[in-house]
This record gives structure tokens, C-alpha cells and sequence, in this order.
């Protein structure tokens, strides 16, 4: 069943506190509790002594009250005598200077000196509590980024990624085409990561930054492994995961969850809406993550209060939000939703990154929310086995939002702008999306949407035209087919590969950043155009969509081509007014996928099993709505999640 819980440090409390803590958790409807992240100094107060004596204390008191336990291995945060006596288990920063220490996170993940420590460490809390029955999943160090340091070990094991990957440096200068600004290298030692100011935006060669994505995330997927076989070897059956975040290095989290038990994900649903981001864009990220596994997921930290580190205090969870916010997770898959965090620090860097409990103590309104959300839970049994199953898929990699990262393609143009555009129309119409790898396979899908794939892929653009023949909607965006492999540029017509599916070519293009064209479309609706400009060619396919300015006014933007049983559309320019949403209505009727306009900021998906259906319905807005579903009148006030439960 599903389970809510919160993250608590009970290193940060008198021990006086714990038992009224597990108290009143136990009191709210808690079941599991996350600790011991980030306590290292006080687990090993020095080199090789180990202090265990308060973790066994609350481990034996949080089971003592039939809570089950996560514990996090505290890596992240060094003690700081690790770091004095054995520097080189800090990171380097771009500069070439060490990280200085007092915030945390500064440990490098590829130091033979730092594994060495962390190692022992893990391998210690996991022989104590590896197999302990309330110990039910572990979670490997703390929103893990990809790995940019810069380091001599890091150097080191980056020239050896390149070694392995080219074989000899003749090869290398040929892919990365390093002939341009006389940059051939004669040897691999020659080959340093990105240092210095000039990092993004085209200063250094794509070739070059795309493979130093690639081994950031490789080493950073190494360094999860080198934890998750030292807790599997304590015990095969340990639940391994690792909290992912999408911070400014977002590692490859197809292959670290491929690697791990189960994907989890810290969900804090943005506190500030704006005009341009009124809902957090939480629902695609939801999509996205259950993605990572094509499983449910859990939810590591999930938002509970104001934020008020790392930056200014943000305002408060609205009436509703602590408890909608975590109904959504659940109804786009999540099976265990973990509150961060239980109390609010009174010091440190967080104290004002609210957890459930105010600095006051005292009960409050979000703990009587937190407690309504628990006894809901609880009351509506929804099982593990309960899936969401869709026919409308987003094709994503971490390969092209690197690629896109290295190079934007013009001003307010990334690679989840796209994919996010599209996810939000098909979401106006209730029907449930899958956000999955690129690779994935694509039985079962009746549409498949592709934002963006800038490095191109062949075998993809194969497997796309053979969907299509056999009557499935592919949908393919601008800037897709530019790049070789190699991230260098085609010398062919765009969309390079998917030509050919699409039956149209791009004559010339046009970065406009955030300046708008206006669109027409063949249906006669006005539309606009941003970003990005495709002036299309026809060959095969007809136009779905016109500019309307410009010096290609009346040039096709969009194009829709018949092919075989099914049809393929190309979209030449990030679109706006109601063109998504047109092109989502039109795709999911040619496709006879039932849908139905939901009212705006509402929300739906469904969760089912064999025997039940669980169809969740989402404010997502800040104004109360009222509209008939299924027969029924449905009221939602703001941040208001409905669950039906259905007899299948
Ligand atoms: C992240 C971290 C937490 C905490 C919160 C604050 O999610 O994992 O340790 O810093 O942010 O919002
Ligand atoms: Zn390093």
C-alpha cells in the first residue's frame, strides 16, 4: 500500500525530543521515517572511531513504534577532518582552486582516497544495519549531481574514458574535429575537463563538452554502483535508491535508476507561479520520473513548508498544497511520499527551509494538513499494483538536453521547453502520458512525441517510420537530426534522418529567440511562433501551419504527412496561442483515444490494477473549479485533489 513519511535528523535534537517526536509522528499517521543522511562527523567523530550508539538508539526507537526506516548513507557531507588531512578528497572547481568547505556536497565522487573513507563508512552502517527487517530501503548519498570536478583523479579517469572510448588520439581529433583552431592533441594526456570561464554557450567545442557530459554521468553512475555493491553485499536484497534532483549537472538518471531498485525523486512543487510557470510544470516531471524505470516511483522529499534557503523565504504552502501536492505525486505513480521535512531546523544554513513543525513547535495548520493526508491515504488503499497505463509517449534523453545544454539553440530555446509544451497540451485532455527514454520500446503507444533530438539517431528515425506505417502519430520538433553522434553538424537536409518520415525538409531557419512570428493554421486559427523559425519544403507532406510575418510569411512551419496506416507530423518552431492543444485534440482523435477538455490548472490520470480504477482529479491553480465529469459534478478548490475509486 501506499505509505506517507518524513525525513527527520534526529542528530539535531536532544534526545528528549525523539520519543515525543515519534509520538506525535505516530499520531499524524506516519509509517516510515528517513534519517541519517548527512551525519557522518557525527558517526565517525574521528578517523577510524565510529560512534553508533545514538543511530542504534533511534533505529531501536523508531522500530519500537512500528516505523519503518530509510537510512541514507551520509556521504555527501565529509567530516571536515577527512577533508584536512587528505585535501585531495575535495573537489576542484573550474578554476582550478579546491572547493572551499562549509556548505556541503564538496566531496569528489572519483578521489581513490575519498572512496577508500566512504566506503568503510557505508560498508559500517551497512553491516550493522543491512539486515534489520525495519530497515526497508536505503538511500545512497544526497542529490547526487553529475560529476564536475576537476580534480587530478577526475582528469585522470575522464582521459581514461576517452582512452577507452577512442582508442588512439588520432581518432578523437578526427571526431571532435580538432583540426578547427589548430586544437589537435598528440596524446591524451594532453586533454584536461573544462576549465576556465568560458564553459558554455560555444566557446569550447560541442564534441568535446558532449563527451565530457557523457563521463560526468558515467562517473557519477560509477561512483552510485560503488555504493549500491557495498549495501548489496551486506544484503542482496537491500532496496537501493538515491534521491534524484534536477540541479545545474543532472546525471543520466536512466542508467543510475537502471542500476538501482527503485527511482525516487525530491519534489518540491514550485512556491512562486508565475505567469509563464502558473503550475510548476510538476505533472511532466512526475511523468518523467516515473519514466526512469518505467515503474512507480517514491518520493524522497516532497515540499512541506516555505522554502527559505539557498535564497530568499518563499511563501507559504497555500491551504491545500501539502495535501494536493502529495495526492498528485501519487496519482502520477509515486508509492511513497516523504515529507522534508519533519521539524524545522532552529540552526544551520536550513533553518529556515520549513519543515512540517514551525521552530514554535506547536501544531500548526501544515501538520494538520500533513495529518489529514495520512488518514486519506491510509483510507484509500491503493495498492503498489496499480499502474498508469498510456498510449501517448514523450521520447527523452539526458543525451540531447546535454547536447542542448552545450549549445542553446537560441535565446529561451531548451530542450525541456519542448518537451514540456507538448506534455501540457496532452494534459489539458486528461489522458495520461509516459515520459520515457528514447530507446524505449514503443508497443502500446498510439502517439510518440519527440521534442527536439538534436543528436540524431538512425535506428530511432527507423523505428519511428515503421510506428507510423503501422497507423501510429509521430511528432517531431525542430532542431531534431543536426548532429552526428560526434555532436558535430550533418552536412544533410534537416531533419537529417527524420526526413524521410516526415516528408519535409528545412529550407532555412530562423532564431528568434524570444521575439514572436505569427502562425496561421490550415484550419484558419491564428497562432504564434518563438524561439525557433523551420522554413519548410514540402516533399510528400502537406502544410499543417503557416507564418504569417516575417520574411517567410505564407512559408509552411508545420507540416502533416500520411505514411502506411498512420501519420507524422514536423513542427518547424516552438509554437504558441492554442496550437499544442489543437494538435493534441486533433493527434488523440485521428489516434481514437478518448479524451475530454478538462478546465484549466485541472488535472487527471488514472491509476488501475486488475480489479480497480483510481481516477485522480487535480486543482492545480489557485482558483476554485466546478465541472462535470463522468455524470458527476466535481468541485475543486484550489490545490483540491478528487480520487474515485472504480470496479474495473
Ligand atoms: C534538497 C536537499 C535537502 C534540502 C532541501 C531544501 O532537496 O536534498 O537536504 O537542502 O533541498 O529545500
Ligand atoms: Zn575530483
Amino acid at each position: 500500500m501506499i505509505k506517507i513519511g518524513v525525513d527527520y535528523y534526529p542528530e539535531h535534537w536532544d534526545r528528549e525530543l525523539w520519543d515525543k517526536d515519534i509520538a506525535r509522528m505516530k499520531k499524524a499517521g506516519v509509517k516510515v521515517v528517513r534519517i541519517a543522511e548527512f551525519a557522518w562527523s557525527r558517526l565517525e567523530p574521528e578517523e577510524g572511531k565510529f560512534d553508533f550508539g545514538w543511530l542504534d538508539d533511534i533505529v531501536s526507537r523508531l522500530k519500537g513504534a512500528g516505523l519503518e526506516i530509510i537510512l541514507g548513507t551520509p556521504t555527501n557531507c565529509a567530516p571536515l577532518w577527512l577533508y584536512r588531512s587528505r585535501p585531495e578528497t575535495l573537489q576542484t572547481e573550474r578554476t582550478g582552486m579546491k572547493t572551499e568547505t562549509g556548505i556541503r556536497g564538496h566531496r569528489c565522487q572519483t578521489s581513490p582516497v575519498f572512496r577508500k573513507y566512504a566506503g568503510r563508512i557505508v560498508a559500517e552502517m551497512a553491516r550493522r544495519y543491512a539486515n534489520d527487517p525495519a530497515v526497508v530501503a536505503w538511500q545512497i548519498d544526497n542529490e547526487i549531481e553529475s560529476n564536475h570536478c576537476n580534480c587530478e583523479s577526475c582528469t585522470a579517469a575522464f582521459r581514461a574514458f576517452l582512452r577507452e572510448k577512442y582508442g588512439d588520439i588520432g581518432r578523437l581529433n578526427r571526431a571532435w574535429g580538432n583540426d578547427v583552431w589548430s586544437g589537435d592533441f598528440s596524446s591524451f594526456d594532453e586533454i584536461k575537463t573544462p576549465l576556465g570561464d568560458k564553459y558554455r554557450y560555444g566557446w569550447l567545442n560541442p564534441s568535446y563538452m558532449l563527451d565530457y557530459e557523457r563521463f560526468a554521468a558515467s562517473s557519477t553512475l560509477d561512483y552510485i554502483r560503488f555504493q549500491a555493491d557495498i549495501l548489496r553485499a551486506a544484503n542482496p536484497k537491500a532496496v537501493v535508491t538515491t534521491n534524484g534532483c534536477f540541479g545545474e549537472h543532472t546525471p543520466d538518471y536512466y542508467r543510475v535508476f537502471e542500476a538501482l531498485d527503485v527511482a525516487s525523486y525530491d519534489n518540491y512543487p514550485t512556491l512562486y507561479r508565475t505567469e509563464k510557470n502558473p503550475n510548476g510544470k510538476q505533472a511532466f516531471v512526475l511523468d518523467l520520473i516515473r519514466g526512469y524505470k518505467r515503474q512507480n516511483f517514491w518520493v524522497m522529499e516532497q515540499m512541506s513548508g516555505s522554502f527559505g534557503c539557498w535564497g530568499p523565504i518563499s511563501p507559504a504552502p497555500r491551504p491545500g498544497a501539502i495535501e494536493g501536492y502529495a495526492v498528485q505525486a501519487i496519482a502520477h505513480g509515486a508509492d511513497l511520499v516523504m515529507h522534508f521535512r519533519w521539524r524545522t531546523s532552529v540552526r544551520g544554513a536550513e533553518m529556515f527551509c520549513h519543515g512540517l513543525l514551525d521552530h514554535s513547535d506547536a501544531d500548526n495548520r501544515r501538520l494538520a494538513e500533513f495529518t489529514r493526508l495520512c488518514a486519506r491515504v491510509n483510507e484509500l488503499q491503493i495498492p503498489e499494483s496499480a499502474v498508469l497505463k498510456s498510449e501517448v509517449a514523450i521520447l527523452y534523453s539526458y543525451e540531447q538536453e546535454y547536447a542542448f545544454k552545450v549549445q542553446q539553440m537560441s535565446e529561451g530555446f531548451t530542450y525541456r521547453r519542448q518537451a514540456e509544451a507538448l506534455h501540457a497540451a496532452y494534459k489539458r485532455f486528461g489522458v495520461n502520458i509516459d515520459v520515457i527514454e528514447q530507446t524505449a520500446d514503443l508497443s502500446g503507444y498510439k502517439i510518440v512525441l519527440l521534442p527536439a533530438h538534436f543528436v540524431a539517431d538512425e535506428t530511432l528515425a527507423k523505428k519511428l517510420e515503421n510506428f507510423v506505417r503501422e497507423g501510429g502519430i509521430a511528432v517531431v520538433t525542430a532542431r531534431s537530426g543536426v548532429k552526428d553522434k560526434c555532436n558535430a553538424c550533418l552536412m544533410r537536409e534537416l531533419p537529417g534522418p527524420f526526413a524521410p518520415l516526415c516528408g519535409a525538409v528545412v529550407r532555412e531557419y530562423d532564431g528568434i529567440g524570444e521575439a514572436e512570428v505569427a502562425l496561421k493554421g490550415a484550419n484558419g486559427k491564428n497562432y504564434t511562433a518563438t524561439c525557433w523559425c523551420d522554413v519548410l519544403e514540402l516533399k510528400g507532406a502537406e502544410g499543417y501551419a503557416f507564418y504569417d510575418s516575417e520574411y517567410y510569411a505564407g512559408e509552411p512551419a508545420v507540416s502533416v504527412r500520411s505514411l502506411g496506416k498512420g501519420y507524422a507530423w514536423y513542427i518547424g518552431a516552438v509554437c504558441g496561442g492554442e496550437f499544442y492543444e489543437d494538435l493534441a485534440a486533433d493527434t488523440l482523435q485521428r489516434a481514437g483515444i478518448p479524451f475530454e477538455k478538462l478546465p484549466e490548472n485541472v488535472e487527471k490520470t488514472i491509476r488501475e490494477d486488475d480489479g480497480r480504477r483510481f481516477v485522480f482529479l487535480f486543482n492545480n491553480g489557485e482558483e476554485a473549479r466546478a465541472f462535470s465529469h463522468g455524470g458527476k459534478t466535481v468541485s475543486l478548490r484550489p490545490y483540491e485533489a478528487a480520487v474515485f475509486k472504480e470496479r474495473k
